[in-house]
């Protein structure tokens, strides 16, 4: 989904009032963030496979005060190279200069099997992978040098808890979030390599739990992401680039994945180890040894 903004108008009311307007029943995000974007003043061009529900955003739009003209449905497989192309073709050809990029297509965890890393095919993970990351990067891809050559890069990637969780039955899933956390990092930081007077700002959002047709059991409005979609995609220059945020304006700092800031040797891992060096058939061994620790002991007896 891609936006051309108009304005840069305080955007948190509009947002709660769309929330409050809104359609209660299934929408998705892409829909709730189109009507905001339209509703905002941005020209939309929003794609999807299924034509009918672009159509009916569009005329959503149009209930809620959008400009129905400014919101135009591109059907597309995001999948397939040459759709990107002619999607990305179409937009060029209709709008001077690109501001946003919104990536939000998924799917979710087909529950074929609970154990999908053992047992699902490799097929089922590639049409996951080719969804979830590729597609995104393809879009990107394509749509980088327009967005480029009117000055102002503003990429939001729609990621998921589950691209920092482990949660068995929604492996592959999980998988490819973290794929996409990766891919929109370190597309922002290649841009910024290779732009370095470019306004670059493109960044990873988690929209947290919202009712659409991939969480239909969730009592939240897929409207509660906008707010921070807008500002994603509004801000001004010098604003944030490969960065994480949360629906809810947290900025995620990865507290739960820090990784050693120093060698074993420094942490007195190996001090560690001398002293617990005890033979593991010792009834007083402390219990459980790392598996290397007893290999190393059994070799040094
Ligand atoms: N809902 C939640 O609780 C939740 C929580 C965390 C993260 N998220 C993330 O939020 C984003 C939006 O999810 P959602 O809940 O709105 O899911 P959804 O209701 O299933 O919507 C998925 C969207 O992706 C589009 N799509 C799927 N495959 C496509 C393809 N090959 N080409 C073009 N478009 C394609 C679908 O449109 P068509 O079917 O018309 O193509 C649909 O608009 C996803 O990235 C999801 O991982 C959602």
């Amino acid at each position: 989904m891609a936006g051309k903004f108009l304005a840069r108008a305080p955007l948190w009311p509009l947002a709660r009032t769309l929330g409050a307007a809104g359609q209660a029943e299934l929408l998705d995000h892409r829909s709730g963030m189109a009507v905001a974007l339209a509703c905002a003043g941005a020209q939309v061009f929003l794609t999807g496979r299924r034509r009918e529900k672009l159509e009916e955003t569009c005329r959503e739009a149009r209930a809620l005060g959008g400009n129905a003209e400014r919101c135009i449905p591109v059907p597309a497989d995001i999948t397939l190279e040459d759709e990107v192309e002619a999607a990305c073709r179409l937009i060029r050809d209709n709008c001077a200069t690109l501001h946003g990029l919104l990536n939000n297509a998924a799917v979710s965890q087909n529950r074929q099997s609970p154990w999908p890393l053992q047992e699902d095919s490799p097929a089922s993970w590639e049409k996951m992978f080719r969804t979830n990351v590729t597609a995104p990067w393809l879009v990107s891809r394509a749509i980088l040098p327009h967005m480029i050559s009117g000055g102002e890069v503003r990429i939001v990637f729609m990621t998921s808890e589950a691209g920092w969780a482990f949660t068995p039955g929604v492996g592959q899933y999980n998988i490819t979030k973290a794929a996409l956390n990766n891919l929109g990092a370190s597309l922002a930081h290649e841009c910024a390599a290779r732009y370095p007077q470019g306004d670059i700002q493109i960044n990873v959002l988690n929209p947290g739990e919202a009712r659409t047709e991939m969480n239909q059991g969730s009592q939240r409005s897929p409207y509660t992401v906008v707010p921070m979609i807008l500002q994603l995609l509004s801000h001004p220059v010098g604003g944030p680039n490969g960065r994480f945020f949360h629906a809810d304006g947290r900025h995620l700092s990865f507290t739960y994945a820090q990784g050693h800031e120093r060698s074993l040797s420094e942490t007195g891992e190996e001090a560690a180890f001398e002293s617990a060096a005890i033979p593991i058939s010792s009834p007083t061994a402390p219990s459980p040894q790392p598996w290397w620790r007893r290999l190393i002991a059994r070799r040094a007896s």
